[in-house]
């Protein structure tokens, strides 16, 4: 594999039934790098992410992280997942717990961390993402977008190798889109390594190293923005760039 590649996966394959959700998908993200992915409804980006995380298993394939196969289960996994932060559409915080119990949770639960060493690094994730105010809240009393921002800095109090954005701004209302986009272009900058499913072609503009798109499961054009939006090759992103780019 190539010295930098943090993520590689390799003729990787999946069916739903008959659907082949996965066609033969090649795909390597390297260390710090940004790669957007985008595509038409049911192309298979969600499952890519959730594959590189275990959350769906593959029929055949190789996935590397930091050189490592994914490992099947067990302990292993779940540090593997402590590894690769996911950031969902739908923040699933818990209700019941404020703002910096959400963020201090995983690292006391899964790595053992002494509970003020967890609350002090929660508030500084917690300053990162704007939200140092907000730490004694409970979710519910917090808008879409800074219950987004929760969830990242959750994401991050595992110290993470990696984090996957799956369609984080599509629940939000217009106004608070681009707070969350603002905290995941500072990351960007700060070098993490970032998968991002998203339609927001400003970000993917922006912030992004490479945009691959998808269509039918598979992986049909992975390129810079630049050669992307201005020259795509294949028929199938010129139709869906016509689509997005016309509202
Ligand atoms: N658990 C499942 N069981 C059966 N089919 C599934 C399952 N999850 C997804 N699919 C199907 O697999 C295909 C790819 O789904 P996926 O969610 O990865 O697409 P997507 O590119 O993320 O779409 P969207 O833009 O709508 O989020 C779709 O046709 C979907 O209906
Ligand atoms: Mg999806």
């Amino acid at each position: 594999m190539a010295a930098d590649a943090l993520i590689e996966l390799r003729g990787v394959n999946k069916h739903y039934g008959k659907l082949h959700v996965l066609q033969d998908i090649d795909l390597t993200v390297g260390r710090g790098e940004v790669v957007v992915i985008i595509g038409p409804s049911g192309s298979g980006k969600s499952t890519l992410c959730r594959a590189i995380n275990r959350l769906e298993t593959i029929e055949s394939g190789t996935i590397r992280l930091d050189g490592v196969p994914l490992p099947e289960e067990g302990r292993a996994l779940a540090e593997l997942r402590a590894e690769v932060g996911m950031v969902f559409q739908s923040f699933n915080l818990f209700a019941h717990k404020t703002v910096l119990a959400n963020v201090m949770l995983a690292p006391v639960k899964v790595r053992r961390k002494k509970k003020e060493e967890a609350a002090q690094r929660a508030r500084e994730l917690l300053d990162r993402v704007g939200l140092a105010a907000h730490a004694e809240k409970y979710p519910a009393q917090l808008s879409g977008g800074q219950q987004q921002r929760v969830a990242i800095a959750r994401a991050l109090a595992m110290e993470p190798k990696a984090l996957l954005f799956d369609e984080p701004t599509s629940a939000l209302d217009p106004e608070m889109i681009n707070e969350v986009l603002e905290v995941m272009r500072q990351l960007a900058r700060d070098g993490m390594t970032m998968v991002v499913v998203t339609h927001e072609m400003g970000f993917a503009r922006s912030a992004a190293n490479r945009v691959v798109f998808m269509a039918d499961g598979r992986i049909v054009e992975d390129r810079t923005p630049e050669e992307f939006f201005t020259a795509p090759r294949s028929e199938r992103a010129k139709d869906f760039l016509s689509k997005i780019l016309k509202h």
